[in-house]
């Protein structure tokens, strides 16, 4: 049922949000200040220590800086106590003390016409079937088993076929007593614009239903026999059909693909009926476009990963790209794309009755991941000889990365394609990471004309200096550590690896541990004795190691020999990954600031406003640690 507007405002003015909320989460007390109907909890949506779940009773709105869960009271209940929306409204109507309109006329007429048109839908597919089968379309039988289509198929997916006439269907049809619009509105028949006669929109084609996630019959693909001027034509956009928000065959693969935790997309229709065939069930496909992402997101309620299959040809890297450019902004922790890519010139149709089903499977199996494919994509190609060559690879790799909206993923990303460019960059460049300090944002905030800037939260200002440093002295206990024990280099390989050290000779002995750690995982065993450590350094590095463990002295070294060595030295990683964290939000800060002075678009405020949120959230625990 619909409800208006106004119903529904009346609904959210009488009772606060929080009121609502505030029965699944305890309020941050320190960080609410319900006088102002602003509130602040753990997030319900998502495990998490600090709150970064924000409540406003002005706005009638919860948005999560985490995880991003956002909506008003009714999404709220829907999303929480997974109730439908329409009883999430009754619920809260009662509790407003208001009584339900009663159902909108005009909403009772629409669903009885959608029903309608559902009828007509269901009949037109039985038509087209019977006409497969009459005598008078032999030719259609046979391109079905030149395509090598079985009959238990062909029944599955009710294959039809639309006669080689002008108005078979609307004759039938009229017979039944059907009305033209009816069948215009559709799809079905098209009724030309200057008056002339209304006509069938499908002729001699083989026919495809194409049925909602219920398995209903909403619409039709219809293959030409012969060569004609499109190979594929589809029914319109009806009120029963949004071609975006569909994926073929949806029906029969939800439930398998749920039960293997898999799902694979392919691009066509022929291409899931063979692979049905084959007695891969767990196969969708979008209906001749773009992968959008309300399709996306029903793949996703699928499998964590779902499989996109692509031609191996330059169309199908192509198609492959745009899909992982819609994905991109939605990846969040756990969820993803992986990308098939099949021998060039065949199209999984080709494949299954060429090789077979094992053969497509085990392509599925290697399928790419997501960052794989982007970052061989990104790279493929490219001259990286010059600094500036280099430069703007990272600049493109960090700004797709950039385009991740959860911040988690987003961080996950920028630190592995960090990485991936180091070492595709080469060692020799070397100092790498604390070249790349983030400009401090404190001092470009100055430059903003100050009606356009969002005025900072308290707690940024308070530590508007940026991260502060370790202080050398910390610098060398963190490396000292990590060289009496060696076995916990490898946890902190990511930390470690972007430390904006303040010395080149601390950097450098840095840099030379990773890699004597990094090597190691390529097959050797990583040194867990410092004495291996010391013999795999070279000599700058390694004179560097001795005097730090000499300088090291007894009294220092005592310090970390009680109570226990490795507990001291995981406090220090510890801080380091925090460091670490600090450090990358501070930069995303200053690329949100520098793109929000840009344009001062929602988008930009709003993305500024996310990090700076994350930045509190940070800072806020970091304090209550300390
Ligand atoms: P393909 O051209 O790859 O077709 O289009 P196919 O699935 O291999 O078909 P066969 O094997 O030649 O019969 C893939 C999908 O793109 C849409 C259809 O949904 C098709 O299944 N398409 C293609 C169209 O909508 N119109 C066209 O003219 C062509
Ligand atoms: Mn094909």
């Amino acid at each position: 049922m619909r409800f208006s507007d106004a119903f529904l405002d009346e609904i959210r003015a009488r009772l606060p949000i929080s009121q609502v909320v505030g029965r699944h989460v305890h309020w941050d007390r320190k960080r609410s200040h319900p006088s102002r109907g602003d509130y602040w909890a753990c997030c319900p949506f998502h495990h998490e220590k600090t709150p970064s779940f924000h409540v406003d009773d002005r706005k009638g709105y919860y948005y999560c800086f985490g995880c991003h869960a956002k909506g008003d009271h009714f999404r709220f209940l829907v999303e929480k106590e997974g109730l439908s929306f329409t009883e999430a409204v009754a619920r809260l109507a009662e509790e407003a003390g208001l009584e339900l309109p009663k159902p909108d006329p005009r909403e009772t007429e629409r669903q009885e016409r959608r029903l309608g048109l559902m009828e007509v839908l269901e009949e037109a597919a039985s038509f087209y079937q019977k006409q497969f089968l009459d005598p008078a379309n032999a030719e259609a039988r046979a391109y079905a088993e030149q395509r090598g289509l079985r009959l238990e198929t062909i029944s599955t997916f009710r294959i039809g076929f639309a006669p080689d006439a002008r108005d078979a269907l609307l004759k039938h049809f009229r017979r039944k007593g059907v009305s033209e619009e009816l069948l215009a509105e559709a799809g079905l028949i098209a009724v030309p614009e200057d008056g002339g006669k209304p006509y069938d929109r499908f002729r001699h084609r083989l026919m495809f239903p194409i049925r909602d996630a219920r398995g209903r019959v909403i619409a039709f693909g219809g293959r030409a026999l012969g060569e004609a001027r499109a190979k594929y034509l589809n029914s319109p956009e009806t009120p029963v059909f949004h071609k975006s928000n569909v994926l073929f065959n949806l029906d029969l693969a939800r439930k398998p693909a749920f039960e293997r935790g898999e799902v694979i997309a392919v691009e066509g229709y022929m291409d899931v009926i063979a692979l049905h065939q084959a007695g891969i069930h767990h196969v969708v496909a979008p209906l001749g476009t773009a992968l959008t992402e309300s399709q996306l997101a029903m793949l996703w309620r699928m499998a964590a990963q779902p499989v996109m299959c692509f031609d191996g040809d330059m169309a199908g890297r192509k198609a492959a790209w745009r899909a992982l450019e819609t994905a991109l902004p939605h990846l969040k922790p756990g969820h993803s794309l992986r990308f098939a890519f099949l021998p060039e010139g065949m199209d999984p149709d080709d494949m299954v009755r060429t090789e077979g089903g094992a053969a497509f499977l085990a392509v599925v199996e290697q399928a790419e991941a997501l960052i794989d494919f982007l970052f061989r994509h990104a790279t493929e190609g490219r001259r990286l000889k010059t600094p500036e060559e280099k430069a703007a690879l990272e600049a493109d790799v960090e700004a797709l990365a950039g385009r991740i909206q959860d911040a988690r993923v987003r961080q996950h990303y920028l630190m592995e394609l960090r990485d991936r460019l180091r070492a595709l960059f080469g060692r020799g460049g070397g100092h790498g990471s604390s070249r790349r300090w983030p400009a401090r944002p404190a001092a470009r905030n100055r430059e903003w004309p100050s009606r356009f800037a969002p005025p900072p939260s308290a707690r940024l200002k308070q530590h508007a200096h940026g991260v502060e440093s370790l202080g050398p002295l910390a610098e060398q206990d963190v490396l000292r550590a990590l060289l009496l024990r060696p076995a916990l280099i490898a946890d902190t390989a990511e930390a470690l690896a972007d430390f904006p050290f303040s010395s080149r000779a601390l950097d450098s002995l840095a840099q030379a541990i990773l890699h004597i750690c990094h090597a190691a995982d390529g097959g050797g065993s990583a040194p867990l004795e410092t004495e291996d450590l010391l013999a795999h350094l070279q000599d700058g590095d390694r004179k560097t190691a001795r005097r730090l463990l000499a300088q090291g002295g007894r009294r220092r070294l005592s310090s970390f020999l009680k109570p226990d060595v490795d507990e001291a030295v995981r406090g220090l990683v510890a801080r380091l990954e925090e460091m670490h964290r600090e450090r990358m939000l501070r930069r995303e800060l200053a690329l949100a600031e520098a793109a929000w002075r840009e344009e001062q678009s929602e988008e930009a405020l709003a993305r500024l406003q996310q990090v700076r949120g994350e930045l509190d959230a940070l800072l806020l625990a970091g304090e209550e640690d300390g």
